[in-house]
C-alpha cells in the first residue's frame, strides 16, 4: 500500500544568522523566516508514479524529505495509508539516492541488503540475480561501485531498490548529470519497473518529456511560497509518443508555457 495524502501543509524555514553585537531589533534576532510550502494539498493513488515540476528552489526537494518522514512539516498533515507520517520509515519508503550503494560492498551485496529477510541462500542469491538482470547489470555482480560507470552505478541502486520492495519508493532528479542516452534508457527502465512492480512512486524532474512519458499524475508547483499550480492525471496510452498523441503534444506545449519557456524545442 502506498496511498499518500497531504492537507493544507506548509513549511516555513527560519534562517538565522550572527548579529552584531547590540542589535536588539527582536525580529532580526528571531532570524529571517522563509515560507517555502503553503498550503498544498495532494491525493495520490497506491500505485501511481507521481512526477513532480517546478522551478529551482520552489520547494520539489522539501515536499518530498518531509513524505519521507525526514523532516517535520510546519503545519497541515501527511497520511501514509491513513496514519501520519512522524519520521522516516525504511520498510515503507525507499529514497533513491545518486550514491546511495555502500562502497565496500559489492553490487550483489548491495542488492542483497534489502532481502536479508530471506532466511534460504539460495532464493536470496535467485532473487538478487534477478533484480540484477532487470536493470541489465549480469557480470558486474562482483563488482563494488567504484568499478562501475555513473549510470551503471544508478542501475544498481535501482535493483536495490527493487530489492528492498517498498511501498513508496522517492526518487528526486535521478536522471540528473546522465548523459543523453543513458538518461533515456534509465527512463525506460524505471517505467519498466514501475509497471512490473505497480508501487507508488514520486519523482521530481527539471524535464517536462520525462514527466509527460512517465507519470500517471503530474503536480507542477509554481514559485516560492508554493502551491500547486497543476495536479492532473495523465491517462495517455503507453508507450507514450509525442508525435502518435496530438493531445500528449499540446499538453507539452502548455507545460513549457506554464514553466516560462516560450518556445518548446
Ligand atoms: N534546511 C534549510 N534551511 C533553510 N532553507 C532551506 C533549507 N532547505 C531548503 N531551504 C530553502 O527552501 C527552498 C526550497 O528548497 P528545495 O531544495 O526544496 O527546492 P527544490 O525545488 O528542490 O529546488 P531544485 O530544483 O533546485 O532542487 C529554497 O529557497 C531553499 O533555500
Ligand atoms: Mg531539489
Amino acid at each position: 500500500m502506498g496511498r499518500i495524502t497531504i492537507q493544507n501543509l506548509s513549511k516555513t524555514y527560519i534562517n538565522r544568522r550572527r548579529f552584531p553585537r547590540g542589535d536588539d531589533d527582536p525580529q532580526v534576532r528571531q532570524g529571517e523566516r522563509i515560507t517555502v510550502l503553503k498550503d498544498i494539498n495532494l491525493e495520490i493513488e497506491n500505485g501511481e508514479m507521481v512526477c513532480f515540476l517546478g522551478p529551482s528552489g520552489c520547494g520539489k526537494s522539501t515536499l518530498l524529505r518531509i513524505i519521507a518522514g525526514f523532516e517535520p512539516a510546519c503545519g497541515g498533515v501527511v497520511q501514509v495509508n491513513g496514519q501520519p507520517v512522524t519520521g522516516p520509515s525504511a520498510d515503507h519508503i525507499f529514497v533513491f539516492q545518486h550514491s546511495g550503494l555502500f562502497p565496500w560492498m559489492t553490487v550483489a551485496e548491495n542488492v542483497g541488503l534489502g532481502l536479508r529477510h530471506l532466511k534460504n541462500h539460495h532464493s536470496r542469491q535467485a532473487q538478487v540475480t534477478e533484480f540484477i538482470e532487470m536493470v541489465e547489470l549480469e557480470g558486474f555482480e562482483h563488482h563494488y561501485p567504484r568499478q562501475l560507470s555513473g549510470g551503471m552505478q544508478r542501475r544498481a541502486e535501482l535493483a536495490r531498490a527493487l530489492a528492498v520492495n517498498p511501498d513508496i519508493m522517492i526518487m528526486d532528479e535521478p536522471f540528473s548529470g546522465l548523459d543523453f542516452l543513458t538518461h533515456m534508457k534509465m527512463r525506460e527502465e524505471v517505467v519498466n519497473m514501475h509497471a512490473f512492480i505497480r508501487k507508488t512512486m514520486l519523482l521530481v524532474t527539471h524535464n517536462i518529456d520525462d514527466a509527460l512519458i512517465m507519470g500517471d499524475h503530474i503536480v507542477i508547483l509554481g514559485s516560492s511560497p508554493t502551491a500547486v499550480t497543476m495536479d492532473r492525471i495523465l491517462d495517455f496510452p503507453r508507450p507514450r509518443n509525442f508525435e502518435k498523441s496530438p493531445e500528449l503534444g499540446r499538453l507539452r506545449s502548455e507545460l513549457f508555457l506554464m514553466l516560462g519557456i516560450n518556445y518548446a524545442v
